[in-house]
């Protein structure tokens, strides 16, 4: 892809050549990211943050790395707050917005709403996440993050990697990204682990074996993890759910912890999750005692969100081969640990 003025909607627009440039950039952006230098490529800019759902670190994240481009984010979050309440279409929201702004990042609970922002604007449109569908800058920011915790100099380097995901298959549009995502590699081996109700959807799959890797799903947890490079576990998306008793039924159904880990998992383990973690008792997919393992990637997966969306913002706006140009010397304080992938 052209990633100049591009809309990003789905993984599937992506070759494999095309995510290397991206991480290619984003490597470049660690040093922003990481607050050893600043830049003001972006300066002048403003980014539309619209997130009709709720979220804590996507939109932090987009709005921050937009920032630390030099631009400025104009935000709103939640229905309640925004003119749809009053019967505005997508069409006007969008129209209307692409006169105030330059590019515009999207969280819809409803899938392929986005896709609809997108066809009424010019103006390129990130999804940052459409109900169930996708959210393909969580799966860049997901590989990009296995590929550095398993110290791997490119892609190809992850020919054969095992992979397991946990969870809410179904209803998770972050393991549907990466699925799709993972499948421009060779030779993956996924082990899907759900119940049977919450299973990854079937067309998701399908492009997954198409592609020629294996697939494998089973309710055993035990089955899922044993010779997994990557543990990728993910949260009963209560949100979608219809019916409360169903959601009460699976909560729960996967809890991950140190004993867990140590009996089921090899040592060099990664440890993934797309955050945020459900802590509430009964819920737990991720439990809190993994905290101090080396082996929990999550906290360096958050992290990598900004250098990720920085580089898609730097290459959707065609400004990635000028940030260095723009950029000098940070002067306040920062702690050192924050330049450190592995602190
Ligand atoms: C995820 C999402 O919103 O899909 N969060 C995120 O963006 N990192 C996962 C989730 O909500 O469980």
């Amino acid at each position: 892809v052209d990633f100049k003025g591009s809309h990003i909607l789905s993984v599937e627009q992506f070759e494999l050549g095309d995510v290397e440039s991206l991480f290619a950039v984003a490597r470049r952006m660690e040093v922003y990211a990481r607050r050893q230098r600043v830049t003001r490529v972006l300066e002048g800019a403003v980014l539309g943050n619209l997130f009709f759902e709720p979220s804590t670190r996507s939109r932090i994240s987009f709005g921050a790395a937009f920032n630390r481009l030099g631009g400025a984010v104009r935000d709103t979050a939640g229905f309640d707050v925004s003119s749809i309440v009053k019967g505005e279409s997508i069409y006007d929201t969008s129209r209307v917005i692409s006169g105030y702004v330059d590019v515009l990042v999207i969280r819809h609970p409803r899938e392929g709403a986005v896709r609809e922002f997108a066809q009424a604007t010019n103006l390129p449109v990130i999804n940052a996440g459409d109900g169930p569908g996708e959210h393909p800058t969580q799966a860049l920011l997901d590989l990009y993050t296995i590929q550095r915790e398993l110290k791997k100099e490119d892609l190809r380097g992850l020919r054969g990697l095992r992979v397991a995901m946990l969870g809410d298959l179904k209803f998770g549009r972050t393991v549907h990204s990466l699925t799709k995502l993972l499948s421009l590699l060779d030779d993956v081996e996924f082990r899907l682990v759900s119940p049977e109700e919450l299973r990854m959807p079937e067309k998701v799959t399908e492009l997954a074996r198409r592609r020629g890797h294996r697939v494998r799903q089973t309710p055993e947890l035990a089955d899922g993890l044993a010779g997994a490079d990557v543990v990728y576990v993910t949260r009963v998306q209560e949100e979608r759910f219809t019916d409360r008793g169903t959601y009460e039924r699976f909560r729960g159904a996967y809890s991950i912890n140190l004993a867990t880990v140590r009996g089921l998992c090899k040592p060099d383990v990664v440890l993934m999750h797309p955050l945020p973690r459900d802590s509430r008792l009964g819920s737990h997919e991720l439990v809190d005692d993994l905290n101090r393992l080396p082996n929990l990637a999550i906290f360096r997966q958050s992290d990598n969100g900004i250098p990720v969306r920085m580089a898609l913002f730097a290459l959707v706006l065609g400004v990635a081969d000028r940030a260095e140009q723009a950029a000098r010397e940070v002067t306040w304080f920062v702690p050192a640990t924050i330049g450190r992938y592995d602190a």
